[in-house]
């Protein structure tokens, strides 16, 4: 499939909790194939819950969400996670098989694969994932919490979805350790062609990694765009109460001296310098 053809179009979906709490308002998006996204916003901005009414497990209120055609009013979430997966925020919400082999079956055993090809699926998602078949019979209770993420992100992979939502990848794990996950989905994007969406309050990632950025706040998108053009707003994520990277900060508060205001990285700002200098 080219890129940039629609894969989800949401269309002025509005999303409210049994309790009467609205968390997404007329929200309407589209996500093409080859896309890498940051969606991100303060707490409570609705992040999570369109990230649910993505993969079917939430439906709309009001409005409706196509993911690969299938309005998900009306479509199984067996279907629909064959084209959507959702990592949860916090693995051990996800994970609840007393085996990491059975954890990673599950999805596969679910949709009726056959056993062969359930048990190829496993194989070839730890494989993709960096998980040495030695922990296939341990207790994912027992893993650090890096490698569980890494049996979460098995257990997704083995429906073979093409549009893969991870929420928050980086919390709680040093510099290395976002890094090796953050390159993990880049490899995935780019080597398989999966579309990425990172959910995350860690605007250097983002930086980094999202070509596009999507900025939510009260359960509406305040911006959408480039991701280098949405951090050149700083007024704009202010509202919602996120700063761009330091880096583009500092660039942002030294126009005056002739850096631009969309620096992204250190090397563009050491770029910059230069040429700055060098007169
Ligand atoms: N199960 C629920 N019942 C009622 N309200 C909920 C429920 N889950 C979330 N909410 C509310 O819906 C709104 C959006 O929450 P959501 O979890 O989608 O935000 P988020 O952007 O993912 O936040 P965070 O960055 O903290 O993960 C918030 O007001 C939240 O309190
Ligand atoms: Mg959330």
């Amino acid at each position: 499939m080219a890129d940039n053809e629609v894969y989800v179009a949401v269309e002025n979906l509005t999303y409210q909790y049994p309790d009467g709490t609205v968390a997404l308002r007329d929200v309407s998006l589209t996500i093409h194939h080859g896309e890498f996204i940051a969606l991100i916003g303060q707490n409570g901005s609705g992040k999570t819950t369109l990230s649910k009414c993505l993969n079917g497990l939430f439906k709309p209120t009001k409005g409706r969400v196509v993911v690969d055609g299938l309005d998900t009013r009306h479509s199984s979430i067996t279907n629909l996670a064959t084209r959507v997966g959702y990592v949860f925020q916090n693995p051990d919400h996800q994970i609840f098989n007393n085996s990491v082999w059975k954890e990673i079956a599950y999805g596969p055993r679910n949709i009726q694969l056959p056993e062969e090809e359930v048990k190829a699926r496993v194989e070839e998602s730890a494989r993709v994932v960096g998980l040495d078949p030695s922990l296939f019979d341990t207790h994912p209770f027992f893993l650090p919490k890096g490698i569980r993420q890494r049996v979460a992100i098995a257990s997704i992979l083995a429906l073979r979805p093409k549009m893969i939502i991870v929420d928050e990848p980086t919390t709680g794990q040093d510099m290395k350790q976002s890094l090796e996950i953050m390159d993990f989905l880049k490899m995935l994007h780019e080597e398989k062609g999966h579309i990425i969406v990172i959910i995350t309050h860690d605007m250097p990632i983002v930086g980094m990694y999202a070509k596009r950025t999507i900025v939510m706040a009260q359960g509406q998108i305040l911006a959408d765009g480039p991701t280098r053009e949405v951090f050149s707003h700083p007024e704009v994520l202010e509202k919602t109460f996120v700063e761009p990277p330091q880096i583009t900060r500092l660039a942002q508060m030294s126009t005056d001296l002739g850096f631009s205001k969309d620096v992204m990285s250190v090397p563009e700002m050491v770029d910059q310098f230069r040429r700055i200098v060098g007169g």
